[in-house]
């Protein structure tokens, strides 16, 4: 989407959004153009148009569609608010077949430009990747291209011009980055598997000069990545093989990075404990943690965060077939400690396993953050408005909550109980990865008590992000699918770091 920028109105500017909000119960016009003033003032006091938060009100004249955007009152302004209206504002514009959009601007809402952009660019968005003919035609018409933007008078003085272009490229960057994790998140596994994940993640380092490591089959084995290894046994093309993505950007000397992991299932069936019906249909989505970890590295060194960060991506299938790892098989993980399996369908943990154990090793982070669609459970618990996070640092978790609330990718809090632990002991191995009969009992927080078998003393936190990552219930800066969430979380979160 390219971005422009211009000082006057005209009446050439087919579809303009024009943002208000109310200050002490009026609707505050100071900024606005008179005419238009004068019939949004008509339009508040009628009722017709009530300056609520996402409401649009569309004036047609014929040549020009204006739409006036609500976002409530500017004593309750926040972030959140602000992006959800310029997405509704921008699917809104989408709908009336559109290449260009305008968008009026004035100082009182500057400070939320980087919002106003994320907002206008995850709305963006189109899901239907794979049409062509026709149906392709008529998507391309309602794409929007180009977003110019209007500047009010009292936007002139360079040090505004320049926060307001600076906000917003900011803010069109994460959503591009964001967007295009989608894009990993909903690809169906035959068009993304392991290798062209990998080719993906090879190519995002080359582009933002980052060091990268992929560990392939014969060196995982070498290393003794066996649980990584034992969830891949059911994939039988070279391309399903299994690879571990190390992604690194150091831009300090001498810092412990913070390490971020991201589970990467391409497709989750299940494995012998075989996911039916309904239940398997989405699990091309169960790769959405490394797309998330693809997501913060999209954006690490082109926002210049001056934080060490590595990434970590256990990447796999978990397949059916006469090669695939079964129930009761017991594995030797990285760390040494024994994994009896009791349910193949719980195969993010085991993976996660051995990638945080590896991680541990070699980079020791500073904090360790990993990211999953690990559990039915936490979906049934939180839904797709929270992700659950688990861990075993105050400080950490605070940190993650408060990104949450900045960035409106919330987190709620989850214990591990002392019991939960016990709950992974096997009764002939060391550990087990569900206790049977009951796995499914606080199955979210049984999740992370399996994980932090393998963290010791390293600071870390736990996302469980399976009702977040995927949604049939879009906010208005989402759409069906693939949400990219973590992306934004985390990148704010590393920002704020001191
Ligand atoms: N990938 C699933 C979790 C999942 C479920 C993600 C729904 C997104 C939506 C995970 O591997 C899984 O199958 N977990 C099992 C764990 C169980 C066997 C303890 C589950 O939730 O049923
Ligand atoms: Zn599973
Ligand atoms: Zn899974």
């Amino acid at each position: 989407m390219e971005i422009k920028f211009q000082s006057n109105f005209s009446s050439k500017d087919k579809v303009l959004i024009i943002p208000l909000f109310t200050k002490k119960k009026k609707l505050f016009l100071d900024p606005i153009p008179k005419k238009i003033a004068l019939g949004a003032a008509k339009l508040y006091k009628s009722h017709d148009f009530e300056c609520k938060v996402e409401q649009i009100y569309k004036i047609d004249d014929g040549s020009q569609k204006i739409l006036l955007l609500g976002l409530g009152t500017i004593e309750k302004l926040t972030n959140a608010k602000i992006r959800n209206s310029f997405a509704a504002a921008a699917k809104k514009s989408a709908s009336l077949k559109t290449k260009i959009v305008h968008v009026f601007i004035y100082k009182e809402i500057l400070e939320y430009c980087q919002s106003i952009a994320e907002g206008l660019g995850l709305a963006s968005y189109q899901i239907a990747k794979y049409k062509t003919g026709k149906e392709f035609e008529e998507l391309k018409k309602s794409r929007i291209e180009e977003v110019v933007f209007v500047k009010a008078p009292n936007l002139k003085s360079v040090g505004d011009e320049e926060d307001l272009k600076r906000r917003l490229n900011k803010g069109f960057m994460i959503a591009d980055a964001v967007n295009k994790i989608r894009d990993m998140v909903n690809a169906p596994s035959n068009l993304l598997p392991p290798a062209e994940f990998a080719n993906r993640a090879k190519r995002l380092a080359k582009e933002n000069n980052y060091k990268i490591e992929i560990l392939e089959k014969s060196a995982l084995k070498k290393l003794g990545l066996n649980t990584l290894l034992a969830v891949n046994a059911g994939a039988d093309k070279e391309e399903q093989e299994a690879r571990l993505i190390i992604i690194k950007y150091l831009p300090n000397k001498n810092q412990a990075p913070i390490a971020i992991v991201g589970k990467g299932i391409i497709f989750d069936t299940g494995g012998y404990n075989i996911k039916t019906g309904k239940s398997i249909y989405e699990m091309q989505s169960d790769k959405a943690g490394a797309c998330a970890v693809m997501g913060v590295f999209e954006l690490l060194a082109r926002l210049k965060i001056k934080q060490n960060v590595i990434g970590v991506m256990p990447i796999t299938e978990n397949l059916v077939g006469p090669r695939a790892y079964k129930p009761a098989d017991i594995i030797k993980t990285y760390s040494g400690k024994t994994v009896e399996v009791i349910d193949t369908d719980a195969e993010g943990r085991l993976i996660l396993a051995d990638a945080i154990s590896y991680t541990i090793k070699n980079y020791n982070p500073r904090y360790l953050i990993d990211l999953a669609t690990l559990t039915g459970a936490c979906v049934i618990a939180l839904g797709d408005r929270y992700a659950g996070i688990m861990g075993n640092d105050k400080k950490l978790r605070k940190l993650l909550i408060e990104a949450g609330r900045r960035t409106d990718e919330l987190l709620w809090p989850l214990p591990i109980h002392p019991d939960f632990m016990k709950k992974t002991k096997s009764k002939i191995a060391d550990i087990q990865n569900i206790d049977e009969g009951t796995g499914y009992y606080a199955g979210a927080s049984k999740g992370g008590a399996f994980l932090k078998n393998f963290i010791e003393k390293t600071k870390w936190a736990h996302l469980d992000i399976a009702g977040v990552a995927f949604t049939k219930n879009p906010k208005p800066y989402e759409h069906e699918r693939g949400t990219g969430f973590g992306v934004r979380l985390l990148i704010d979160m590393i920002e704020n770091l001191q």
